[in-house]
């Protein structure tokens, strides 16, 4: 068994997942669709272990407990299913900030994924493949596919029809882009996992959101077609504001956001409404602000967001691959 080096990048919701109707096997209550940020990367490298044991390193240290302890259960899980038995070493290392609602877990799952997949010889196809990615992360499953993905919530119960599909590839819009105004770089308050889990059993608000699922898919669907970014952003926009509702109606109520985050939001709406730049934002769970634009409005928006109270630093992308190994060109595993 040879080392085995994979690449992934993270992925944003424009539709978001939040909630499973299955915790076990992490099967959503809605379908969702997203991008793949290309300027942020996760690289996963598996050696044969020098001992008995497996060892996992995350940015070249020993990963705290919070950051190791999902991706052992993920390395059992794997272990368990397809009775592999040899020990590892996993480093794994982010450009960007981890756990911070940058999505993370889903760029590291997807590259974990991978890397399994080719180290042990598991011949897994990318829809099979995003299903495994699932069970680290439900959002990892969409960072499998890249470019533009659609995560199918799929209806059987046990799983096999909730996988992503790349709807479209990183080559699809080139003129699109996505700012990543940093605010907060520090590990998010509350893990997603248990987050969601509490919106669900708790937000009087929630049911309302899983209802507007299927229309906003098929619109989200239409926009990405189409090449429309006034529907994409208005829809993105709406999607994720009633995400954040859904968070501050449940008890106790959750709220990701810092002040910065509100004062990138006002100052989004206003670009847009007094000089006509289309631009539209989304937040995950935490309180970056990533704003979706075209690329001749990037140099007027980052003047006005890197002088926002509170903004730490923005980052530009553009629409990045799916999962794929280091030494191979092409975008497939
Ligand atoms: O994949 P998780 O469990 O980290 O959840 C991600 C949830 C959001 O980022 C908020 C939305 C999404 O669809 O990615």
């Amino acid at each position: 068994m040879n080392t085995i080096t994979t690449v992934a990048h993270p992925n944003i919701a424009l539709i978001k997942y939040w909630g499973k109707r299955d915790e076990q096997l992490h099967l959503p209550t809605r379908s969702s669709i997203s991008l793949t940020l290309e300027a942020f990367v996760t690289e996963t490298t598996i050696t044969p272990s020098s001992d008995e044991y497996d060892h996992i390193i995350v940015n070249n240290s020993q990963a705290p407990d919070r950051i190791a302890s999902p991706i052992t259960t993920f390395i059992n899980y794997c272990k368990n299913k397809y009775a592999l038995s040899t020990p590892i070493t996993i480093q794994t290392s982010n450009n960007f900030p981890t756990a911070a609602g940058l999505a993370s877990s889903a760029s590291g799952f997807a590259a974990l994924a991978a890397a399994l997949n080719v180290f042990f010889s598991l011949r897994l196809s990318p829809q099979e493949l995003s299903m495994l990615a699932r069970q680290g992360s439900g959002s990892a499953t969409r960072s499998v596919t890249g470019g533009f993905s659609m995560w199918h919530k799929g209806v059987l119960p046990d799983g096999s029809d909730s996988y992503a599909e790349q709807l479209f590839p990183q080559t699809h819009w080139p003129e699109l882009r996505v700012i990543i105004a940093i605010t907060q770089q520090d590990i998010k308050i509350q893990s997603s996992r248990h987050a969601m889990q509490q919106t669900i059993e708790t937000s009087p608000d929630y049911g309302a959101w899983i209802a507007t699922s299927e229309d906003r898919i098929a619109s989200m669907r239409n926009a990405l077609a189409t090449k429309d970014l006034p529907l994409l952003g208005e829809l993105a926009e709406q999607d994720s504001l009633d995400m954040h509702q859904t968070m501050h109606t449940s008890k106790p109520p959750i709220n990701f956001f810092v002040p910065a985050t509100y004062r990138v939001m006002r100052t989004i709406k206003e670009i847009r409404t007094k000089q006509a730049i289309p631009c539209y934002f989304t937040i995950d769970a935490g309180p970056n602000v990533k704003i979706l634009c075209l690329d001749e409005h990037v140099p007027t928006l980052l003047k006005t967001l890197n002088d926002i109270e509170g903004v730490l630093y923005c980052i530009t992308s553009t629409i990045g691959p799916a999962v794929h190994t280091k030494d191979k060109e092409i975008h497939s595993v």
